[in-house]
């Protein structure tokens, strides 16, 4: 027996989830399993409308009740989950995506993880989860209170497969004492549940420096002196955003490796690198510069 290569193709759809979500939906509702929830129509009072589920047309069937309007969800399950829309004749006059609220409520929080090159206006996030369809963050705390003002923001980049990046701004003063949170809610659909999670922090907490620029070694007696630049990437001015820089540098005679605190460092290496950190909160150092060898 053969088959056409429609069926093959259909048969693809119906695996790979053909009602999987690839963004949140303008209208959705989240239900918890097992309970009943209402959907209404934005219809006229005496309208008489029509509903369908994923464009399939709804009857009064075992666990879906038509009350005017209104259509109300029982016992609700993965197979009740979608599209919902409801018509008057050919005409939609609305529709709103029935999505499961994820029971385990924790499990993205480590999901996701935010750095910050410095105290200005920007900072990064990234998350890493497999097999979520659809992410997105959002600060403050009408977003952690699911507020319509919430300005969720999209991921801009796709690092690796299941590897987003998401570009944060924050209008905190970057010459004040930090003394509120941030506040950072996300949500991602994974099999038409939705994940959800909140998290605060300072600001100081996710910085770390992009590395530091080598910018000259000089002689000085029987020592060098290392001169090294904030990262450009860095808070200005440098005198307010102190940084604390770290030299790592090998010996030329027996290959032992030292490290200082001090731009000056012994004469006789071969080759050297160095780090930063925020020197009032004690931040995160930053990665090593490249090796940098040294000879005279
Ligand atoms: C439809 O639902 C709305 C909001 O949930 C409710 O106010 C209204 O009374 C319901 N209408 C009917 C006919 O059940
Ligand atoms: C949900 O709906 C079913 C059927 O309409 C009803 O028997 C049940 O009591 C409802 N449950 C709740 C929690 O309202
Ligand atoms: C965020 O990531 C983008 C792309 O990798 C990069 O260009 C930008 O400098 C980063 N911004 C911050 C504040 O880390
Ligand atoms: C939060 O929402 C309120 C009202 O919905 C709005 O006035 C306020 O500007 C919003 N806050 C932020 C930071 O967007
Ligand atoms: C090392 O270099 C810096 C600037 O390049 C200079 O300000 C400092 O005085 C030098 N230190 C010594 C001990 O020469
Ligand atoms: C340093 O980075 C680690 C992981 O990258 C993070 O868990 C920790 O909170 C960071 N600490 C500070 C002080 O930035």
């Amino acid at each position: 027996m053969t088959f056409p290569l429609w069926t093959f193709g259909l048969l693809m759809i119906s695996l790979t989830g053909a009602h999987e979500l690839n963004h949140f939906p303008e209208n959705f509702a989240v239900a918890k399993r097992y309970e009943n929830y209402t959907l209404t129509c934005n219809s006229k009072p005496d309208d008489i409308v029509t509903w369908k589920l994923n464009g399939d047309p709804l009857e009064d069937e075992e666990n879906v009740e038509l009350n005017g309007q209104n259509l109300t969800v029982s016992d609700i399950d993965t197979p009740n989950l979608g599209d919902y829309s409801c018509w008057r004749g050919e005409e939609m006059l609305s529709s709103t995506y029935l999505l499961l609220k994820a029971d385990e409520e924790d499990t993205i929080d480590s999901l996701i993880n935010c750095r910050a090159k410095s105290y200005d206006c920007n900072f990064n996030c990234t998350w890493t989860g497999n097999g979520y369809t659809a992410v997105r963050l959002g600060l403050g705390h009408n977003c952690s209170k699911s507020s319509e003002s919430c300005q969720w923001i999209s991921s801009s980049r796709r690092l690796a497969e299941g590897e987003l990046q998401f570009e944060m701004s924050h209008d905190l003063s970057p010459y004040a004492e930090e003394s509120t949170m941030l506040e950072l809610t996300a949500e991602a659909i994974r099999d038409l549940s939705v994940f959800r999670t909140s998290k605060r922090f300072y600001l100081r907490d996710i910085v770390q420096p992009d590395s530091p620029q080598i910018v000259k070694c000089e002689l000085v007696n029987e020592d060098v002196n290392v001169t090294i630049a904030p990262p450009s990437t860095w808070s200005a001015p440098y005198s307010f955003f102190s940084l604390e820089h770290q030299i790592e540098y090998v010996l030329r005679d027996d290959g032992q490796t030292g490290h200082s605190s001090s731009t000056l460092i012994p004469k006789k290496i071969s080759k050297l690198r160095v780090r930063s950190r925020d020197s009032l909160v004690l931040s995160n150092w930053s990665q090593w510069t490249p090796w940098k060898n040294v000879t005279y």
